[in-house]
C-alpha cells in the first residue's frame, strides 16, 4: 500500500511560511507583492481557476486584480493590457490564464509579457533559462511537484523517472527539473508506441496527459512514486485524476490523490514565485 503525498497539508505549510516573507518583505522594503490575472472569455474551468488565484493572492496578502474580458476581445486590445502591467511597478506578476480564443496567437502574448513579471515560467526567455540550467521563473505545476518530491525524500539521483504528456505548462519542464536533480529522464507522449512498457520502467512516473483514468496497473512498477497531475470530470461530474487510483495505490510506494495532491500545489507555486518576482525588484539580481 502506497503512503499518500498530502499536496493540500505542503501547501498549507508553504504558504504559512510565505505569509511571514511577505510580512518581512513589506516591513524592510515597503512593499506589497502585486499579481494580475487576465482571463479572456467564459471557459468555465478557467473561471474557477483565476477565482482560485484571486482567492490565493489575497490570502498570501498580495495586492490582487483580476482582468475578465469578453470573448471578442482583440488581440492588440490584450497586447495594450500586457503591456499596462508591464510598465504598472505595483504589480510583479503577470498571468494570462490559457487557453485563449482561437483568434488570438497566444505564442505573440507570451511573447509581450515582461519575463521578469512571467510567473507562469511560460515566456520563451525563461523557457531559455530553464533549459540552460539556470532556472528563473518555472511552469508553477512541475514546480510543486519538485517540491512535493523534495519534502517526501524522493531520491532522483540515476533514477529513471518517466512524464507522460509533452505540453509545455507540465511535461517538457517537468523533464528539465528532473534532468537537473540526475534523474534519466523519459518523456512520452499520446503516440508513443508501447506505452504501458515504456511507463512500467519509471521508478517516478508523473502523468499529465488530460485523460481521466488513462493509467491502469499495466504502466506501473512496484514500488513507484506515481504523480498524477490530471484534473477530469467523470460522467458524473466528480473530479479524477489521469491515473486509476484504486488500482495503482497497491502497486506505487508514494502517489498523490486528486483532489489534493498537484492542485494545491500549483496554486501556492504561483504565490511564492510573484514573490520572489516582488523580491527580486529590490534586490540586485544576477541572471
Ligand atoms: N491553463 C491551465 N494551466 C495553466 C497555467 O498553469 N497557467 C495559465 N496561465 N493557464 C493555464
Amino acid at each position: 500500500m502506497a503512503k499518500l503525498i498530502d499536496g493540500k497539508a505542503l501547501a498549507e505549510k508553504i504558504q504559512g511560511q510565505l505569509a511571514h516573507k511577505v510580512a518581512e518583505l513589506k516591513a524592510e522594503h515597503g512593499i506589497v507583492p502585486g499579481l494580475v490575472v487576465i482571463l479572456v472569455g467564459d471557459n468555465s474551468a478557467s473561471q474557477v481557476y483565476v477565482r482560485n488565484k484571486e482567492r490565493s493572492a489575497l490570502a498570501a496578502g498580495f495586492k490582487s486584480e483580476t482582468v475578465r474580458l469578453s470573448d471578442s476581445t482583440s488581440e492588440e486590445e490584450l497586447l495594450n493590457i500586457i503591456e499596462h502591467y508591464n510598465q504598472d511597478s505595483a504589480f510583479h506578476g503577470i498571468l494570462v490564464q490559457l487557453p485563449l480564443p482561437a483568434h488570438i496567437n497566444d505564442k505573440r502574448i507570451l511573447l509581450a509579457i515582461d519575463p521578469k513579471k512571467d510567473v507562469d515560467g511560460f515566456h520563451p526567455m525563461n523557457t531559455g533559462h530553464l533549459w540552460n540550467g539556470r532556472p528563473q521563473m518555472v511552469p508553477c505545476t512541475p514546480a510543486g511537484i519538485m517540491e512535493m518530491l523534495h519534502e517526501y525524500e524522493v531520491d532522483l539521483e540515476g533514477k529513471h523517472a518517466v512524464i507522460i504528456g509533452r505540453s509545455n505548462i507540465v511535461g517538457k519542464p517537468m523533464a528539465q527539473l528532473l534532468l537537473d536533480k540526475n534523474a534519466t529522464v523519459t518523456l512520452t507522449h499520446s503516440r508513443t508506441r508501447s506505452l504501458p512498457e515504456v511507463a512500467k520502467q519509471g521508478d517516478v512516473l508523473i502523468v499529465a496527459i488530460g485523460q481521466g483514468h488513462f493509467v491502469t496497473k499495466e504502466f506501473v512498477k512496484e514500488g513507484a512514486v506515481v504523480i498524477d497531475v490530471g484534473m477530469n470530470r467523470d460522467e458524473d461530474g466528480k473530479l479524477i485524476g489521469d491515473v486509476k487510483f484504486d488500482e495503482v495505490e497497491p502497486i506505487a510506494s508514494l502517489i498523490t490523490p486528486v483532489p489534493g495532491g498537484v492542485g494545491p500545489m500549483t496554486i501556492t507555486m504561483l504565490m511564492e514565485q510573484t514573490y520572489q518576482a516582488a523580491l527580486r525588484s529590490v534586490t540586485k539580481y544576477d541572471y
